[in-house]
């Protein structure tokens, strides 16, 4: 697996809504270089709906995957404006991300919208990128477990566990994103070693050793090593350091 957790260190951009066609297939093309030889990492390109095809293209014969930012549950039908995930599988995505903050606060997503997405993801075999994660209030409010384990919300308990082992959870503190203020790799570390002790109460030890766990919010070059250094954290969800093939580059090089 290449590193000393026993499970891959997996590393996503999460590109949001930027990055035309240009921009990145030029990120592409200046990304791979740059980290030739870290096939031991799993790293996803997650681009803007419209250019899914053209990243895939640009990722041709390379191990870098290709992720989506969201998907519907439903396979199709009378859903305007919204991508299912067969389309997502048809572009090429290996990943996809589900119930981003962004989309919790800004589209109303419920934990209930969020659990089909996660099992519609699942049953048509892309991996999952769950993220949790509490507001500042709720953090100051003593409230972060609770939060964050009413965002899973029988979503564990409602798949089989061969599905939860392949599901990754990044744990996205909604104050860190974006903001410049990164959570401390400390407490970053102990909600991750609790939410693996969550899953493993509910699905056993094995699996909750393999699920993977990311930190996000606010990762940068800098800061990558410290929270790698967590024995919890297997890697990272990256937002606006991901949009410079350098710095992405770096953070894939930690
Ligand atoms: P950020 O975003 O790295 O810009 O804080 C992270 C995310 O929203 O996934």
């Amino acid at each position: 697996m290449g590193d000393v957790r026993g499970r891959r260190v997996i590393l996503a951009a999460n590109w949001k809504m930027n990055q035309v066609t240009a921009e990145a297939i030029g990120f592409i093309s200046d990304f791979l270089p740059r980290v030739q030889g870290r096939e031991d990492r799993e790293v996803v390109i997650c681009p803007s709906f419209p250019y899914l095809r053209a990243v895939k293209e640009a990722l041709e014969g390379s191990w870098v995957k290709l992720g989506a930012q969201n998907l519907h549950w439903a396979e199709k039908g009378a859903f305007t404006g919204e991508v299912s995930p067969l389309m997502l599988k048809d572009a090429g995505c290996q990943h996809v991300i589900v119930g981003h903050s962004e989309r919790r606060q800004h589209f109303a997503e419920t934990d209930e919208m969020v659990n089909q997405k996660l099992k519609a993801a699942v049953a048509h075999d892309l991996l999952p990128i769950l993220c949790v994660g509490e507001t500042l209030a709720e953090r100051e409010t003593g409230r972060t477990e609770e939060v964050v384990l009413r965002q899973m919300n029988g979503t564990p308990k409602s798949s089989p566990p061969a599905a939860v082992t392949k599901l990754v959870i990044a744990y996205e503190p909604v104050w860190a994103i974006g903001t410049g203020r990164s959570a401390q790799p400390a407490d970053a570390q102990m909600v991750a070693a609790w939410l693996r002790r969550t899953v493993g109460e509910l699905f056993g030890v094995p699996v909750a050793e393999r699920v993977r766990i990311q930190y996000g919010g606010s990762v940068t070059a800098m800061n990558i090593g410290s929270f790698m250094r967590e024995a919890d954290i297997d890697g990272a969800l990256v937002g606006g350091a991901s949009l410079s093939p350098e710095t992405f580059a770096a953070i894939v090089n930690f």
